[in-house]
């Protein structure tokens, strides 16, 4: 298995993966327009052709970016994949010198395992929200905020 940036011939098999939960109520659905149009914000872990997982590092602002659909296939899930997506995504979020990643999830016990704390959700910034008015469940958003803090935390 191979962890490394998305490619574009990527997408349609990102738009299933992430697609199979969100139908399940487990993420948000993305289009297939949206992963072509963010390609370069996902990481993908392949395994031949394959692709049996992803995620997203979407940058907001100058100090904040977000970690986005983190999905494991079924038959590949509790190997570490999802783990080492989130520390590609926050390695990613050093480089590009961004201090605070943040996540809305329904599974915040994943990441806490990953170091993140729960914080409320309107403690996010106003500029995170700027997508939220296209979800289905706006405005009675379910999601559990969380954050990381790199410069604390590596
Ligand atoms: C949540 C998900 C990404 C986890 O992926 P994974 O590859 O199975 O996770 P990992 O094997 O890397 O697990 C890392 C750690 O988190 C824990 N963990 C995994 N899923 C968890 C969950 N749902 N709740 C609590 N802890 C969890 C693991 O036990 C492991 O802990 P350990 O190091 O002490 O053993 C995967 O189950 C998935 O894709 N689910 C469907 C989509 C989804 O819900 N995404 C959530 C983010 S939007």
């Amino acid at each position: 298995m191979k962890l490394e940036k998305a490619r574009i011939r990527d997408a349609t098999q990102m738009h299933e993966l992430i697609n199979l939960f969100a139908d399940k109520g487990e993420m948000l659905a993305r289009a297939l327009s949206e992963i072509y149009e963010n390609i370069r914000d996902y990481f993908v872990v392949r395994q031949d052709e394959r692709v049996v997982a992803c995620a997203a590092l979407h940058v907001s602002w100058s100090d904040l970016a977000e970690i986005k659909s983190v999905a494991v296939a079924e038959d590949s899930q509790k190997e570490g994949t999802g783990a080492q997506l989130v520390e590609a995504c926050l390695k990613e979020a050093k480089d590009l010198g961004i201090p605070t990643v943040f996540c809305l999830t329904y599974k915040p016990a994943f990441f806490e395992k990953l170091g993140f704390s729960q914080v409320e959700k309107m403690e996010l910034p106003h500029k995170v929200w700027g997508e939220c008015y296209r979800c289905p469940k706006f405005p009675n958003c379910d999601e559990v905020a969380l954050i990381y803090h790199l410069e604390a935390g590596t």
